[in-house]
């Protein structure tokens, strides 16, 4: 999705996207000394424009966290960051080939498992069960998933206000008269990040639960600290048996000693 959206950027005249996967065997590559990829068996995926390319100096600081040629509000420049850590904890391999002027393309490579894929239990049995009545209040900027996670929540009981920034979110929340039990937040978002909303309610209502939601890992997140780590967690995308086992998690664990 980040490659797609950055090539998309990269060509704010239109142009040509392409999305290609191919074989790639490397077992009879010369042998690499040191770093660079294992002689093995690929699967590569290509992300490709017909863009504005690259000078060296981006492509030298491509996959550092927060290196963005983006304007303010634009890119977090996380984008790459987690590109890289989800191949590198696959243990793949990442190539880019660019031009300025002439466009980028983005190969990643997987290695190829051998084994039969393991099927995973869907997401019925115990956890349809989890159920509550308790008031969450949503916020997050996404429309779709806004809307997404309010009818997963009413669905299973729970009253749901939902916000689409942090300011919303505020004023909400000092007009809604009875408890808000859990805040559901998006961690970075347009204006104020989630963090300093949940700062901001916890000096207005002292015992609100946080349940902090991103497409960032929370590895990623407590590294750069832009939350502290041990904070309750969820990451996109999530199942909606996912949603309901974390919300039930945060409102039923014991209240944090001060
Ligand atoms: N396809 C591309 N063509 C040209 N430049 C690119 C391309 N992809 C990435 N870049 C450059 O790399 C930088 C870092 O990309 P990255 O995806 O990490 O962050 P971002 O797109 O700026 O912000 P974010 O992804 O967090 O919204 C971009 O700002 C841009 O300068
Ligand atoms: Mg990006």
């Amino acid at each position: 999705m980040n490659l797609v959206v950055n090539a998309r950027d990269a060509m704010p005249n239109g142009g040509t996207l392409t999305i290609r996967t191919a074989n790639a065997d490397m077992r009879d590559e010369p042998v690499h000394l040191g770093e660079g990829p294992r002689a093995a068996r690929y699967v590569m995926v290509a992300v490709g424009d017909t863009g504005v390319g690259m000078d060296a100096e981006t492509q030298a600081h491509l996959f550092e966290p927060f290196f963005t040629t983006k304007g303010v509000g634009k890119g977090t420049g996380l984008g790459l960051a987690t590109v890289y850590g989800i191949v590198q904890q696959s243990g793949g391999f990442i190539r880019v080939e660019s031009e300025a002027g002439a466009g980028t393309t983005f190969k990643l490579y997987w290695p190829v498992v051998e084994r039969a894929a393991v099927v995973k239990e869907s997401a019925s049995g115990p956890q349809a069960t989890l159920r509550g009545t308790e008031t969450v209040l949503v916020v997050e900027d996404d429309e779709q998933i806004r809307n997404l996670t309010r009818t997963i929540l009413t669905a299973r009981g729970y009253s749901v206000l939902v916000a689409e920034n942090g300011e919303h979110a505020l004023a909400l929340a000092a007009e809604h008269e009875s408890a808000i039990h859990l805040v559901l937040t998006d961690v970075i978002m347009p204006g104020m990040s989630g963090r300093e909303l949940a700062d901001r309610l916890n000096a207005a209502h002292a015992e609100v639960r946080v349940l902090y939601v991103s497409g960032y890992t929370d590895e990623m997140i407590a590294r750069h600290g832009v939350l502290e780590p041990g904070v309750a967690f969820l990451q996109k995308p999530f199942t909606p048996g996912d949603l309901a086992q974390r919300v039930r998690d945060v409102l039923d664990a014991e209240p944090h000693p001060e």
